[in-house]
């Protein structure tokens, strides 16, 4: 993408963000030095950072040109991170063949997209991101931007609530946890679960991909399912439209989770659509009074049908957080975040380090984001191709038959006969030549290992460490030696042991009961938290 005949250094440009109330920046003064380690020249409009607290000073000191107005930035910019699309005095700004590189939302922006063609811009949306690419999460600031929102969701929700989130019982009384429900397991409302969790309140959450239900329990929440089969996943790790059976079914569901209570964060969403609507006016007012509802869908209309977008309410005694500026609200995490997911995709775009980017049709990644090229439009991109499906084990004798070694696979019966053959030998040479005691503990030894071997091999490599603490159990036995020593079954004939084996042995029997008890509770612990 060469904006200049000759292929010189291109200068990446960050103007202030122009959308009312908008504090995050496009890149912070720790990104400023990496791109310019690449070889860009970076330039940053005069103010860009207040509102993150990165002030001009500290861009300065990492490299960047200060300069004094957008009008400056835009016309020595061969490239321009934002974070908000660009309105379209900011487009008229632009250098004619200049790439933009920022969130765009190009279904939403018909316009826009014309008029960034007009330009013969080369725009990468960095909301057109393939997600499902592994290699392309270092880049996905749609996950940056929602995991702070779900945190700054819980944290809005915390200041609207009169109450503690943890329990706590003090001499003025008892105080029980605040009661959470979260509506949509996505990216958002994990980070919400988790945040919630973490300051001590009971999380329930609910989601129509039954898959989520495993992540909801891992970060402390109850996965709650609704009374009717159907599973929500729409491909591409993204939720569907639900029968009309299944959405009756929820609502009855979420009835009930609206009464008992006292925070509901909702971020119920379907790429492309509406939000649903899950909590009804009357579900709010069933709520006791004091509730918070925070909406994070208010944007895309709201799941909540009392939201206001943009503003806090009070309706039926329940505050109702409609903020659309989550992200905003905590500017220099999110900014800082948002920063490095565009470097690593400068990083993409300049592999050759020369401070020239190139476009890259070829990688999926980069075609997915670039929804203009050189003024054309290139968006939608074509589907990724398919990952290769995994054959399905019935299906594939040869991939078995490789992978019978591996752990929980049961050894082929031939080798399992090799190998008593090989031990029976042994032990006819050994019992032979060797004095009979020795044979009485080769013996003992040859079968516990033997049984260690089968009981290791046949257990789900997950659950060692439970397997571990349950034989670090049972390796107490050593408490019958100690035990033996108090008293010696010869003790009639020898009298009682000194006080010092008295002493040591009774030392033994407490510390393996401690090792005793203690794996067995690690154990069931740990099991528990396999159990579905
Ligand atoms: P996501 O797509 O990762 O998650 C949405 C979740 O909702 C998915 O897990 C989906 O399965 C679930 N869902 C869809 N329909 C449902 C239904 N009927 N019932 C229960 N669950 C359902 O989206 P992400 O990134 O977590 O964002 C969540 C929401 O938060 C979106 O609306 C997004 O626009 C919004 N958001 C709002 C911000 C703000 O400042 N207010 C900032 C960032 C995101």
């Amino acid at each position: 993408m060469q904006t200049s005949p000759t292929p010189a250094v291109q200068r990446i440009g960050v103007p202030t963000e122009t959308f009312q109330g908008e504090k995050r920046v496009a890149t912070v003064p720790d990104a400023v030095e990496k791109l310019i380690k690449l070889g860009f020249k970076v330039a940053v409009e005069s103010g860009a950072g207040d509102g993150a607290h990165f002030s001009d000073e500290t861009y300065r000191a990492a490299g960047a040109e200060v300069l004094p107005d957008a009008a400056a930035l835009w016309a020595a910019s061969d490239i321009v991170l934002k974070v908000r699309p660009p309105n379209s005095d900011e487009v008229a700004l632009m250098r004619d063949g200049g790439t933009l590189i920022g969130f765009v939302w190009p279904a939403q922006n018909p316009e826009l997209m014309q008029q960034l063609t007009a330009k013969n811009a080369t725009v990468l949306a960095i909301d057109c991101l393939p997600r499902t690419l592994s290699r392309a999460q270092k880049m996905d600031a749609l996950t940056s931007t929602a995991g702070v929102s779900g945190y700054r969701a819980v944290i809005e929700a915390a200041n609207a609530f009169g109450r503690y989130f943890n329990g706590q019982i003090t001499a003025a009384g008892k105080v029980p946890p605040a009661k959470v429900f979260i509506a949509g397991a996505g990216v958002a409302g994990l980070a919400a679960i988790g945040t919630a969790a973490s300051l001590g309140a009971v999380v329930r959450a609910n989601d129509t991909r039954a898959e989520v239900a495993d992540q909801v329990k891992s970060l402390g929440g109850e996965f709650v399912k609704v009374d009717y089969e159907e599973d929500g996943a729409g491909g591409g790790g993204y939720a569907k439209v639900m029968s009309e059976g299944f959405q009756a079914a929820q609502r009855q569901m979420y009835a009930t989770q609206a009464k008992d209570a006292d925070i509901i964060i909702t971020t119920a969403l379907i790429p492309g659509k509406p939000a649903p609507k899950l909590i009804t006016a009357e579900m709010v007012q069933s709520m006791k009074p004091g509730s918070v509802i925070v909406d994070m869908a208010a944007e895309q209309g709201g799941n909540c049908e009392l939201t206001v977008p943009g503003e806090a309410v009070e309706r039926h005694g329940v505050t109702i957080v409609g903020y659309t500026d989550l992200a905003s609200r905590m500017a220099k995490q999110s900014s800082t975040l948002y920063a490095n997911n565009l470097l690593r995709l400068v990083e993409e775009l300049c592999k050759a380090k020369d401070g020239v980017a190139v476009v890259n049709m070829e990688d999926d990644a980069i075609r997915g984001l670039t929804v203009t090229k050189d003024g054309a439009i290139t968006w939608p991109a074509p589907p990724l191709k398919a990952a290769p499906v995994p054959a399905p084990k019935s299906a594939a004798p040869v991939a078995a038959k490789k992978d019978s070694h591996a752990r929980g696979a049961p050894m082929p019966a031939k080798n399992l006969a090799i190998m008593f053959a090989v031990a029976a030998v042994l032990f006819w040479f050994v019992g032979a030549y060797a004095p009979a005691a020795f044979l009485g503990h080769l013996t003992v030894f040859v079968l516990a290992c033997f049984i260690g071997y089968m009981v290791v091999w046949n257990v789900t490599p997950a659950l060692h460490t439970p397997l571990m603490s349950v034989t670090n159990a049972i390796s107490s036995i050593i408490a019958i030696g100690a035990l033996v020593q108090i008293a010696p079954p010869e003790a009639g004939a020898h009298g009682r042991p000194d006080g010092l084996i008295l002493w040591l042995a009774f030392a033994a029997l407490v510390l393996t009961s401690i090792n005793m008890f203690g794996g067995f509770a690690v154990t069931r612990r740990m099991l528990a938290m396999f159990r579905k």
